[in-house]
């Protein structure tokens, strides 16, 4: 088997600039590396990543969200059909900022890895730098996790920290966040493509195999 039909055929879903899946890209160049991206989707048709994607020769979708409305279903229904027509083994949430319903997450169990930039289960949601300013803690940092039903609830796979600095604004700190999950986002994915692991209630243990 080549090393091409062994790697995980992984999709990545963007809603921005995607400085999260470029991290995905650059690793994935590795010979070893057991992900091949397959192809970039966004529900933002003007999202920058999508170009970033396609400079570097990655296949892109969009799907804008706003043409369904509040039909959610009718919007994954679509986006599944997208990802398992580019023959999508995973799929890797970088910055995408549309919740999934039970009905795409079920479809996607154990399948389907987000990136939260706080320390969960501290700080799940929005603006997350500014609350962990406003809650004083001292450590902050990144986490992968595979997605639920729950919104940023899910067995944690990596996370990574940084100290938080007197002088930090939620803008320096979620800049230093930002390079741990160019950091820790690549290592997850490393250890899911490679099936090397085990889940263990809320634990994703390293299986060595
Ligand atoms: C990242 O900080 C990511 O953790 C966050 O959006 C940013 C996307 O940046 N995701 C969430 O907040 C998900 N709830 P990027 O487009 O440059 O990768």
């Amino acid at each position: 088997m080549s090393l091409n039909q062994s790697r995980k055929k992984v999709a990545v879903l963007i809603s921005g600039r995607g400085s999260n899946m470029v991290s995905l890209l650059e690793a994935a160049k590795a010979e070893d590396f057991p992900a091949q991206i397959v192809c970039v989707g966004s529900n933002r048709p003007d999202a920058a990543g999508l170009q970033r994607a396609r400079d570097a020769g990655i296949a892109t979708f969009s799907l804008d969200h706003k043409r369904y409305g509040k039909d959610r279903e009718a919007f994954e229904r679509e986006l599944h059909e997208e990802l398992e027509a580019a023959g999508a083994e995973l799929v890797v949430l970088a910055g995408f900022m549309r919740l999934l319903t039970p009905w795409f997450v079920n479809r996607w169990h154990n399948r389907l890895i987000n990136i939260h930039p706080a320390l969960l289960p501290a700080f799940p949601g929005l603006d997350t730098h500014a609350r962990a300013l406003e809650a004083g803690v001292k450590l902050h940092g990144a986490t992968v996790h595979f997605v639920t039903a729950e919104m940023d609830v899910g067995p944690i796979i990596a996370q990574g920290s940084v100290a938080v600095r007197d002088d930090d604004d939620a803008q320096t700190l979620g800049a230093r966040v930002l390079q741990v999950e160019h950091q820790i986002y690549p290592q997850a994915l490393r250890l899911i493509a490679s099936g090397a692991y085990k889940i263990d209630g809320m634990r994703v243990l390293a299986s060595g195999s």
